[in-house]
């Protein structure tokens, strides 16, 4: 089959690839300039896709880089993966969505499928995405062509083979939804059809949210246990060791992300419409988004042992990606806590050999983890747990660590 994949970022690069590897033929649509270069010379840019792939798909004629999905012949499957952000009122913001739609309506015959891909809120296919491509293109969804929804469940970082985690599909109507499960199931194990493509759009939402809410509980109970002086990290494996009924969560400097914390909007953003906001989903905004500051309080504390002042210490921050194992930095609590830091007087450098580039901010400056660094800091603060890191160069240093991850199990080590 031709299939369009349009967006080449975390969830629409490993996709494509793991479409071409079933024997499809893929145009993979990218319109960001230096990732479309990127890819056209087989570099990529994603820790979980290997160059070597791209470059064999390449060569097989199965991966096909091509700036929008107007430029890809007519297909029988475009899948969505771009962007799905906020606008500056916290609402959903589809409007990458919309271009890649109108690029579609552009290419598309009757008997094309349309699949959504990113993460949007229950009742934004049918409402929104299919009322926009008819406009766009003068074809009828459910007659000329086909939509459904998909949810991408990828865990950037995470050891997981894409084709083996479960594809949860959907269509507008049962014909579409058959449509979307027959072609998923040529690349997928599993795949799960779910009766209708709000329960699809939901359940992506519940299942983020469930995440968020949880590290939101974690997140406060870890400040009173450590007012009470009891190791919290201890008290959860204690839990987990229930083995029903429990799933363990772990506190942290804060939750970052392209996904988590907006997914929390798209999710309150349909409940309000719907005329009942949850105060769950905004008690746990708060207290996750308190987190920063807490650390940098914990930091103050810390170094107040030392009598050293948190104005004028020099700061190591070890991490900028919001999590471990990937070079993400989006809304990464690293840029709060140096923001916050800087706010307190310190002097802030942060060390993460996964981010190439210097980020548009004057908070911080972007170091190599040295043994000069280390010892020249008042502080270290370890805000992203990747494994690659010389830890032993940091335990060695005799500086201040104040670790927020549980990474450092020494006992000089400050736990947050
Ligand atoms: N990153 C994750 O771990 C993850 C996991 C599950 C779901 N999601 C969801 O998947 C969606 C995509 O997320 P992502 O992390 O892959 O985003 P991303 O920013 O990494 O990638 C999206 C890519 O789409 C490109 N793009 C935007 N509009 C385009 C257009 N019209 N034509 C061609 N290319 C276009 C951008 O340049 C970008 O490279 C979002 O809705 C996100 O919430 C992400």
């Amino acid at each position: 089959m031709l299939i369009t994949v349009v967006g080449q970022g975390y969830v629409g690069l490993p996709g494509a690839v793991a479409i071409a590897s079933a024997g499809h033929i893929v145009y993979a649509a990218e319109s960001d300039p230096v990732r479309l270069a990127s890819l056209t010379r087989c570099h990529s840019y994603i820790a979980e896709v290997d160059s070597e792939d791209l470059r064999r798909l390449s060569e097989a004629g199965r991966y096909r880089p091509v700036h929008d999905a107007s430029r890809a012949p007519s297909c029988d499957v475009y899948l969505i993966a771009t962007p799905t952000t906020l606008t500056p009122h916290r609402t959903p913001d589809l409007r990458h969505i919309d271009t890649a739609l109108a690029d579609i309506a552009r290419s598309a015959r009757p008997g094309a499928l349309i699949v959504l891909e990113s993460t949007i809120y229950p009742g934004a296919l049918r409402h929104h995405v299919a009322p926009l491509f008819e406009k766009l293109s003068r074809l009828r969804a459910g007659t000329d062509v086909h939509f459904a929804y998909s949810p991408e469940r990828l865990d950037p970082g995470r050891d997981t083979v894409l084709e083996e985690v479960p594809k949860l599909v959907s269509g507008l109507d049962a014909c579409s939804g058959r449509m979307a499960r027959d072609f998923y199931r040529t690349i997928f194990r599993h795949v799960v059809e779910v009766s209708g493509a709000e329960v699809a759009e939901f359940a992506k939402l519940l299942e983020n949210t469930f995440r968020y809410v949880n590290i939101a509980y974690v997140n406060e109970l870890s400040k009173t246990a450590k007012a009470m002086n009891i190791p919290f990290r201890e008290v959860v494996a204690a839990a987990a060791s229930k083995p029903f009924g429990f799933m363990p969560f772990h506190h942290g400097p804060g939750v970052g992300g392209h996904c988590l914390p907006s997914n929390l909007h798209y999710l309150n953003y349909v409940l309000a419409t719907a005329g009942a906001p949850s105060e769950l989903l905004a008690a746990a905004e708060r207290i996750n988004g308190s987190m920063p500051d807490y650390t940098v309080e914990r930091l103050r504390l810390v170094l107040s042992r030392t009598r050293t002042p948190l104005r004028g210490a020099r700061v190591l921050v070890l991490g900028l990606a919001f999590k471990a194992g990937v070079a993400d930095d989006r809304d990464s609590p690293a840029y709060a806590i140096s923001d916050s830091l800087v706010h307190a007087g310190a002097d802030v450098r942060v060390a993460d050999a996964w981010v190439a580039r210097q980020p548009a901010t004057d908070s911080f400056r972007l170091v190599e983890l040295t043994a000069e660094e280390c010892a020249a800091a008042d502080a270290i603060l370890l805000v992203t747990d990747h494994r690659d890191v010389d830890y032993d160069l940091v335990l060695n240093s005799g500086t201040v660590i104040l670790d927020c991850r549980g990474h450092l199990d020494a006992q000089e080590v400050e736990q947050l």
